[in-house]
């Protein structure tokens, strides 16, 4: 099947990730070579970089059925024994969010992962017996935010652990550029590269800010997405420079003019911004971390002089920032 779809379904369209690519697919080769399931595998990373992506693309390269659930999706253990029942032999079951699994559907992934049984309470008071429940062999692929959001036991099941890192410019632009082609939209080189310098490092920001542009591109009726016509909508979904958005603006704003610049804790940041501290640990703080606009040190987060000389602010000379 060549209809190209928003996501690759093969490795080598899969753009960027370039170590973890070269890792997975020696360990698919090597798995299909002993026809054994490929081992359990664990990504972490920040979100939209594409780790539901890349489990898709696994299961497409072995060949096996892919059933994806989450985490809070999972609420008891029979919700869990339900899903792994109908799994084939080699098949994977991807689960994403495996941190925010219960605590007790986490304890019987243990025997599942590890030799591919459950050990189950079936019935209720009198009638309550365990039973033993065989499994066929399969691959479970797991995502979250950090790998140290998981448990020990959790994370010491998987043999395949990859870190998802953020994309660079040029890997982006080609992620915009094939994305534009899948939509039938024409693009310039320089388009492609503005939306690609301006999306936080994050395949799943250049594709949204891509739609975006093209409503405008089609509004303003250019034939072809142009620098132009980028800037001019970026400016209006008040993305700046560097890619940041208004939250992120928000966050070091705050920092700066509650807090001095900082040392200041994540959590009070995110009481003050009225976010969810998660949110700003995943979602906001490591791209800035990333880019050198905030660092951390032992008594907070500070906010550092680039981040100040791009926010426009004067900084206090007295600190160290
Ligand atoms: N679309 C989103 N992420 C992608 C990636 N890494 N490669 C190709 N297309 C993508």
């Amino acid at each position: 099947q060549t209809e190209l779809s928003l996501r690759p379904r093969t490795l080598s369209q899969y753009i960027g990730q370039e170590k973890i690519k070269q890792e997975v697919a020696v360990y698919i080769k090597a798995a299909k070579k002993r026809e054994e399931p490929l081992d359990h595998v664990l990504l972490y990373g920040p979100p939209g970089l594409g780790k539901t992506t890349l489990a898709g693309v696994i299961a497409n390269e072995m060949a096996v059925n892919f059933k994806t659930t989450s985490g809070p999706a999972i609420e008891k253990p029979g919700d869990l024994v339900a899903l792994l029942n109908e799994l084939q032999p080699g098949d994977i079951l991807f689960i994403d969010e495996i941190h925010r699994l219960p605590k007790n559907v986490e304890e019987i992934l243990y025997s599942a992962m590890e030799d591919f049984y459950i050990d189950i309470v079936v019935g209720q008071d009198a009638t309550a017996h365990p039973v033993h429940f065989p499994l066929p062999p399969f691959t479970l692929v797991g995502a979250t935010t950090r790998a140290g959001l998981l448990s020990a036991p959790l994370r010491a099941r998987f043999g395949i652990v990859e870190h998802m890192n953020y994309y660079t410019k040029d890997e982006l632009t080609e992620v915009v550029l094939r994305s534009a082609a899948v939509f039938n939209t024409k693009i310039d080189p320089l388009g492609a590269q503005e939306i690609a310098r301006r999306s936080r490092g994050t395949p799943r920001v250049s594709n949204r800010l891509l739609k975006r542009v093209r409503d405008f591109a089609q509004v303003a009726q250019k034939d072809s997405i142009d620098k132009e016509i980028v800037d001019y909508a970026l400016r209006l979904l008040q993305v700046d420079e560097h890619g940041l958005d208004e939250t992120d603006r928000k966050m070091l704003e705050t920092m700066i003019e509650l807090y001095d610049g900082g040392p200041v804790g994540l959590a009070t940041i995110a009481a003050n911004i009225g976010e969810e501290t998660d949110t700003v640990a995943d979602m906001i703080e490591p791209y800035l971390m990333q880019i050198g606009f905030i660092k951390r040190t032992a008594r907070g987060r500070m906010v550092t002089r680039a981040a100040y000389s791009h926010l426009g602010i004067e900084p206090n000379n007295q600190k160290n920032y």
